[in-house]
C-alpha cells in the first residue's frame, strides 16, 4: 500500500501541492486527473523520492520515502516501475536493452539482452514480436516506443506501476490499444497501478478509483461512478469539459 499524508511541495515559489492525501491500495487502480501543470508528475516522482516533500510523508509498505536512507531508498524503488510522461527510452539502446534495463543490474550484466527470455516474454506480453527487439527508439513509431517503454516497467514483476499520461502523443485508436494493454497488464500481473492521464475516457476505462487535483489539492476522490455522480462544479466541468476546451492539451 502506498499512503500519501499531507503532502505539501513549493517549486519555483508557486505552491505546487497544498495538502495531498492518499492511499492506494494494493491491486486497485488508481487514476489522477487535473489540468496541466497541477502537479500531478510532481506527485509521481515523490512516491520514488525523486521530490523531497515540504512538509507530509509518503509511505511505500510503511516504509517513509522522505525518510529513506541510501539502502532503504533502493528498497523502495525495488518495487516500483515508471512509465514517463514521454516514454523515456535510451536512444543509443536497443528496445531490448531498454526493457532490460527494468531488471537487476546484476541479471543485465549476465544476461545478453537480445537472448533475454524475460525480455522477450515483456515483448510479448506488450504484444510486439522479437524482431523489434534489435531496434532502436529512433526506429520504432510512437505507439511502439511507449509499448516498449510499459514492457521496460513490467518486466521486473515490480508491484507498483507509475504511468504517467502514457498515451500522450498518440492518436486516438493508438490510445486505445495503449489502454487495453495497462488493463490487461493490470489483469495478469496483479499490480498496484497509478494512471496519471488526461482523458477522461482512459481515466473511467482504466481506474477503480478516480482522483481529480486541482489548485494543488484532491478536489475530489471516488469511483468512477461516484465521480460521474458528483455534484461538484469542477468535477462536471472537468468530465464534460466545453467543446473549446476539448482541443487544449494532450
Ligand atoms: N523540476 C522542477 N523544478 C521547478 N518547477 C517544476 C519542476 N517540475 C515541475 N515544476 C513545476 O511544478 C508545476 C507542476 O508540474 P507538473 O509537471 O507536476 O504538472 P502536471 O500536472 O504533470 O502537468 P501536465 O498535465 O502538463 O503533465 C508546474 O508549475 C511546473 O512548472
Ligand atoms: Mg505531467
Amino acid at each position: 500500500m502506498i499512503e500519501i499524508r499531507g503532502l505539501r511541495k513549493t517549486l519555483n515559489e508557486k505552491r505546487v501541492l497544498d495538502g495531498v492525501d492518499l492511499d492506494i491500495h494494493e491491486g486497485t487502480s488508481l487514476v489522477i486527473m487535473g489540468p496541466s501543470g497541477t502537479g500531478k508528475s510532481v506527485l509521481l516522482k515523490h512516491i520514488v523520492g525523486l521530490f523531497d516533500p515540504d512538509e507530509g510523508d509518503i509511505c511505500v509498505e510503511g516504509m517513509s520515502v522522505p525518510k529513506a536512507n541510501g539502502k532503504q531508498i533502493r528498497e523502495i524503488r525495488s518495487k516500483i516501475s515508471y512509465v514517463f510522461q514521454n516514454s523515456a527510452l535510451f536512444d543509443s539502446m536497443t528496445a531490448a536493452q531498454n526493457i532490460q534495463l527494468g531488471l537487476p543490474a546484476e541479471h543485465c550484466r549476465k544476461v545478453y539482452a537480445l537472448d533475454d527470455p524475460l525480455v522477450l516474454e515483456a515483448v510479448s506480453m506488450v504484444n510486439m514480436g522479437p524482431e523489434v527487439l534489435p531496434l532502436l527508439p529512433s526506429e520504432l513509431s510512437g505507439g511502439m516506443q511507449k509499448r516498449v517503454a510499459i514492457a521496460r516497467a513490467i518486466v521486473g514483476r515490480q508491484k507498483y506501476i507509475l504511468f504517467d499520461v502514457p498515451t500522450t502523443g498518440l492518436a486516438p485508436v493508438n490510445a486505445n490499444v495503449i489502454n487495453r494493454l495497462i488493463a490487461q497488464v493490470q489483469r495478469e500481473t496483479g499490480s498496484t497501478s497509478i494512471i496519471v492521464t488526461h482523458d477522461v475516457g482512459s481515466a473511467f476505462f482504466l481506474g477503480d478509483r478516480i482522483v481529480l487535483l486541482s489548485g494543488g489539492k484532491v478536489r475530489a476522490s471516488g469511483t468512477p461512478g461516484e465521480l460521474r455522480n458528483s455534484e461538484d462544479p469542477v468535477v462536471q466541468e472537468f468530465l464534460h469539459p466545453k467543446l473549446e476546451e476539448e482541443t487544449v492539451g494532450e
